[in-house]
């Protein structure tokens, strides 16, 4: 088997595996873009196998880490079980630390084959379906703010608005270029900004879609950066009672559903979870945020065959706020590859961690670890790729 970085030749190979695995009905104009790269597998000098890596970060601790979105992994019907993907992914991971991305991020419809490579759970990606009754029952804001749609000057006060907010939510991407065009936006059916002293307080985008006898309402981002700004824009939702039984929210910010939202004990959340991978553990602690960090230490064995370069002994140290991997240590605690990731996320605590298999040593230093990403709420993404 022969692997190497695709290039715009492949097009049509690559298209082929594509539409059969997923059936993708778009043929895409170009294969290399700009933010975005990927393997091929030859077997028999034949294209049987892809995989796409994407340029994006994602926020941890208030810092922009950048990040491999996998996606696209498609291996030919006639070969699969034969390692194809598996080699792909093993030969993504010096790929990705060669571009400079520590972690990497996957949607994974096959869980198995990624965990074998150290990718775990590690956040939510969620879609809540609010029925119109219970809009109509979202407190009323104290202070009406006039929306309007927006514009192409509105497109960096937009850019800020969201990072204000994103960069508090630990895994929300950075959405800055190369990889997630913000003009797009513009093409939304809504796109509804509320403006404000310093640039925008809030704004909202949705799509009309298909379903049922009036169609859909999907609101891609609502994004307040206070609570009237929030309650305003849930406010506006309500203009559509009228023709819409409910309202689907994508859920950027979760303070907008669980503080200031109407749902009852019960309500439809159709959730997807994201697996990340920690790909380089020095260069990801490096770039991470850490909320105020007490001087402390940690000795760590990693156990991960796949990413030989960070396998073994390290300290984590937080000194004067700052965090820092060294070599060495006594490998008091032993961390597997796929511990890293719901750990790195703040998804799972070394408890947990311990509970799957993933992690053994004394529960006194482990706990150094839960307290150094000092997790609060659910790391999410509201990016899908
Ligand atoms: C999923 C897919 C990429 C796997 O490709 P493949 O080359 O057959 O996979 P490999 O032979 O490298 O398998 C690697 C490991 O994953 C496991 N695996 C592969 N497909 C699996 C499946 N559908 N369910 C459970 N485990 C699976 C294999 O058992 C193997 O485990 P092993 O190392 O213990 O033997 C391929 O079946 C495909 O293209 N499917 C359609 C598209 C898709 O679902 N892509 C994934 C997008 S996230």
């Amino acid at each position: 088997m022969h692997i190497r970085e695709y290039t715009e030749d492949d097009l049509d190979a690559v298209f082929r595996l594509r539409r059969l695995a997923f059936n993708s009905t778009e043929r895409p104009e170009r294969l290399v873009q700009p933010g975005r790269h990927g393997l091929v597998a030859e077997l028999d000098g034949k294209v049987a196998g892809v995989l796409g890596i994407g340029e994006y970060a994602q926020f941890y601790g208030g810092a922009a880490v950048p990040m491999g979105g996998i996606g696209g992994v498609a291996v030919d019907g006639a070969t699969r079980g034969r390692g194809v993907a598996a080699a792909l992914l093993d030969a993504a991971l010096p790929v990705m630390r060669e571009h400079g991305q520590p972690i990497s991020v996957l949607y994974a419809t096959v869980p198995t084959l990624y965990r074998k490579r150290g990718w775990e759970r590690a956040g939510l990606f969620e879609w809540v379906e609010l029925p119109m009754d219970r809009l109509l029952t979202t407190p009323r804001p104290a202070e009406l703010m006039a929306s309007r749609p927006a514009g192409e000057a509105d497109l960096s006060a937009l850019r800020d608005c969201y990072l204000e907010v994103a960069r508090t939510i630990d895994g929300m991407a950075d959405r800055r270029p190369p990889r997630i065009d913000l003009a797009k936006v513009l093409e939304m059916d809504l796109v509804s900004v509320l403006p404000g002293p310093n640039g925008l307080r809030g704004y909202l985008t949705a799509q009309r879609e298909p379903g049922g006898d009036m169609g859909r309402l999907k609101v891609y981002d609502l994004i307040g950066v206070d609570v009237e700004a929030q309650l305003n824009l849930l406010a506006s939702l309500r203009s559509w009672a009228g023709t819409l039984d409910a309202i689907d929210l994508r859920i950027t910010d979760p303070a907008t559903l669980n503080l200031l939202g109407a749902t009852p004990v019960r309500y439809s959340v159709w959730t997807s979870t994201w697996m990340l991978r920690v790909v380089d553990l020095p260069a990801a602690v490096a770039a991470r945020g850490w909320p105020r960090p007490a001087n402390a230490a940690v000795d760590l064995e990693i156990v991960d065959e796949h990413a030989p370069w960070h396998a073994g002994l390290h300290r984590i140290v937080a000194e004067d706020g700052a965090v820092r991997v060294e070599p060495g240590g006594t490998g008091a605690v032993r961390l597997h590859a796929r511990a890293l990731g719901p750990w790195f996320s703040g998804a799972q605590n070394t408890h947990a961690l311990r509970r799957a298999g993933l992690l053994e040593g004394d529960p006194a230093d482990a706990v150094v670890l839960d307290q150094l990403v000092g997790a609060s709420g659910a790391p999410r993404l509201a990016d899908f790729f």
